[in-house]
């Protein structure tokens, strides 16, 4: 069940998020599920203010991020490790120990996915943050993902590349192909899921994911069949919806 929440600006967008974030780090030991590029950058950047101000604490806090680059080293500037270090893990009193990334540099990617999965699998998220890709795609899982898919590797969409290669200097070729992502299944098992999309690029992801067929086509439509879900939007993002 989609519960939609449509505002004014990214600013608010992310207070909104952080509302919901916030009810979460009431509970004892919150298990976070995160997620990378723009879209949650404003909640991180609410929850570092938060952790400043009032001191909230995230000693008991467990995290797992949704995906990881292949073959990217940890300190490579584009990393998902680096992302979230720099934008949330740095900022906050979260020991290392309880943060969890797919590790994208493993010698053996196949054996790292199945240690993903299986530690996972130990804890259940209160809450999965995600955005959407332009495509649909939700973590890496891109059009045709298999909705009984777990953490795997899966190639990029031509789409997803053209979209990130912002990030590396312009160059879709500097874009790793690969990469290893939470599947839609292991998804679906969080408690409740925050999706926050803005722009009017997401419009038509935001449309099918909501209005339209539940369908491989449009990974994030999966979502339908989960029973917590908000999303938030600015107008942009929502002007498809009607
Ligand atoms: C990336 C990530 C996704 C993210 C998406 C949208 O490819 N793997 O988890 O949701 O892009 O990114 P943005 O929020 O920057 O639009």
């Amino acid at each position: 069940m989609f519960t939609i929440a449509v505002t004014d600006n990214y600013e608010q967008a992310s207070s909104e998020a952080f509302r919901i974030m916030r009810a979460v780090l009431d509970k004892e030991h919150p298990v976070l599920g995160l997620a990378t590029g723009s879209s949650p950058i404003g909640l991180y950047k609410k929850m570092i203010a938060d952790h400043n101000s009032r001191g909230t604490s995230y000693k008991d806090c467990v995290t797992f991020n949704l995906d990881e680059y292949i073959g990217l080293p940890k300190n490579h500037d584009q990393s998902y490790y680096t992302f979230m270090h720099e934008n949330l893990f740095d900022h906050l009193d979260i020991p290392e120990e309880n943060i969890h990334i797919p590790a994208g540099d493993a010698d053996d990617e196949e054996e790292e996915c199945v240690r993903y999965e299986q530690l996972l699998k130990q804890y259940t998220l209160d809450i999965q943050v995600l955005g959407i890709g332009s495509d649909g795609h939700i973590g890496f899982n891109e059009p045709g993902a298999s909705f009984d898919s777990v953490t795997h590797i899966t190639a990029l969409a031509e789409q997803t590349i053209k979209d990130n290669a912002r990030f590396f200097e312009g160059k879709t070729d500097r874009v790793p192909a690969k990469a290893i992502t939470m599947g839609l299944a292991s998804i679906m098992r969080a408690r409740k899921i925050l999706l926050i999309a803005v722009g009017a690029n997401k419009a038509d992801a935001i449309y099918n994911m909501i209005k339209g067929p539940l369908s491989t086509d449009c990974p994030a439509s999966i979502l339908q069949n989960h029973e917590d879900v908000t999303v938030i939007l600015d107008k942009e993002a929502a002007s498809r919806l009607g």
